[in-house]
């Protein structure tokens, strides 16, 4: 950073017209966001385009100095991209940097790009195409754990492992059913970025400063050739509105909820208490003093990086609270917490990817734990009631007794003989015993979008139309 344009005051050649005196440097540092919203180039240089080529259009500027602006913003995006471009804190955010490079290049036509428009609604245009560009990332990347998930899923429909409430074993399940259910969690993020994507999709270019412009330009045109759906209705709103970015905040904040929650799963599958899955290596690390450990470092990134996500939502949210119409430069602090979050969510959804795709499942360890915590005694009290026409709630009181007397002798369920079952309820027959199995438990839970092999062979035929 250095080369500070000022005027023979010493003040700011983009807007120290009026100024006598240079900015303190703590007003420079404070002002300055080029550091960070640097991020928005592509956009800014597109958008600048669109609006050059509108006001040519229109016969507001010279088409002469419109071909100029054209092929300086074209050099200038080269210049950003290979590094070659010198960003200076003393002008400010992307736009002057911008506007000022094109001024050395090309000289006073670079001064008519700014016709009809304001920082504000350029702001606004472009971090709402930056946000655009961002979400449909995301919801490939969305897509690719689906995918992941479903894959996984479809090879482990039969096997069988606990499932839990409270994570106290509760029924058996199967693993490609409980893998199934993040599918569904994904498929409503990504239903959320999509209603976020089309809300968004309206143009505020042209809505200049706040209130309009008195220059005869078309604003469909630029809203069209910036692939907006519409130019937005009211420009006090257009340079005031930051909820494309607030509802993309949200969004991500759920998304990483449900990844937390996948990760501590996986956190908790690896552990050697569980041993259900092994990370690959690739998504597990060593201690440097304990060598028998493999550390589940990318599980446990992933549920951590959701606390900077939700941080980032309430971090805006705060920032606009209470903002009177229409722009104020507090708004500048909008752009940090959107980049962090999808940097964040971005490598959270990879590496989730990665690691379900490789994973090694323990059938065996899934299948024993299933059977343990008794976790078929709901089985025994349906056989009851479907059975022996026992009220719910008098089989649930007897298959307490049965699972008491399985404590006392300190086995499960399915060990117990019949005889023993008799004495508690005399009317059980051998056919009950059946029902004791976790296997057969779960092939008998075939009811729509239930955790038997068959309908989780059928969840993911759907999942795949769904969301492939
Ligand atoms: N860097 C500013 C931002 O991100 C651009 C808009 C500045 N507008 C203004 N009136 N000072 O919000």
């Amino acid at each position: 950073m250095s080369g500070n344009p000022k005027n023979a005051q010493g003040a700011n050649t983009m807007w120290g017209g009026r100024f006598e005196s240079a900015p303190d440097d703590l007003m420079t540092q404070i002002n300055a966001s080029v550091d960070f919203d640097r991020r928005l180039y592509a956009q800014d240089i597109t958008a600048s385009k669109a609006h050059a080529e509108m006001l040519v259009a229109q016969g507001i500027i010279p088409a002469e100095d419109g071909g100029k602006i054209q092929a300086g913003l074209d050099s200038i995006g080269e210049e950003i991209e290979h590094g070659k471009f010198a960003f200076k804190h003393e002008l400010e955010d992307i736009h002057m940097n911008v506007e000022a490079r094109l001024t050395e290049m090309i000289g006073a036509a670079a001064g008519r790009l700014h016709t009809a428009r304001s920082r504000n609604d350029q702001v606004a245009t472009d971090f709402r195409l930056w946000v655009r560009d961002a979400l449909a990332r995301s919801d490939d990347e969305m897509r690719d754990l689906q995918a992941a998930l479903i894959n996984r899923a479809e090879a482990h429909a039969a096997t069988v492992m606990p499932g839990f409430t409270h994570l106290q074993s509760a029924q058996p399940v199967t693993f490609g059913h409980h893998l199934l259910a993040y599918v569904e969690m994904l498929g409503r993020d990504r239903g959320r970025l999509a209603d976020c994507a089309v809300r968004l999709n309206e143009c505020p270019l042209g809505a200049a400063a706040l209130a309009g412009t008195s220059f005869p330009i078309d604003r469909q045109a630029s809203a069209k050739a910036l692939g907006f759906d519409r130019p937005t209705a009211n420009s006090i709103d257009s340079v005031s509105d930051r909820d494309f970015a607030l509802e993309a905040l949200a969004m991500a904040a759920i998304a990483a909820m449900h990844l937390s929650r996948l990760a501590e799963e996986l956190v908790i599958w690896s552990s050697a208490q569980f041993a259900f899955i092994r990370l690959s290596d690739g998504f597990s690390t060593g201690s440097s003093i304990m060598p028998q450990k493999r550390n589940p470092d990318a599980a446990e990134l992933v549920r951590a990086k959701t606390g900077r996500i939700s941080g980032s939502l309430v971090a805006l949210l705060t920032v606009m609270k209470g903002l009177a119409l229409s722009y104020a430069k507090d708004m500048q602090e909008d752009k940090e917490p959107v980049f962090d979050t999808f940097d964040s969510l971005s490598i959270c959804l990879r590496a989730s990817s990665g690691m379900i795709a490789d994973l090694e499942v323990d059938a065996e360890a899934m299948a024993a734990a299933a059977g343990g915590g008794h976790s078929t005694a709901t089985e025994l009290a349906d056989w009851l009631v479907r059975e022996l026409g026992m009220p719910f709630r008098e089989a649930h009181h007897v298959t307490g007794s049965v699972v008491r007397a399985a404590d006392q002798l300190a086995c499960r369920l399915d060990e117990l003989s019949l005889a023993q079952l008799q004495a508690i309820e005399p009317r059980i027959t051998a056919a009950a015993l059946d029902f004791l199995s976790p296997t057969q438990a779960v092939e008998s839970r075939a009811s729509y979008g239930g955790t038997a092999p068959t309908q989780v062979r059928e969840q993911v035929r759907l999942a795949r139309e769904r969301f492939l």
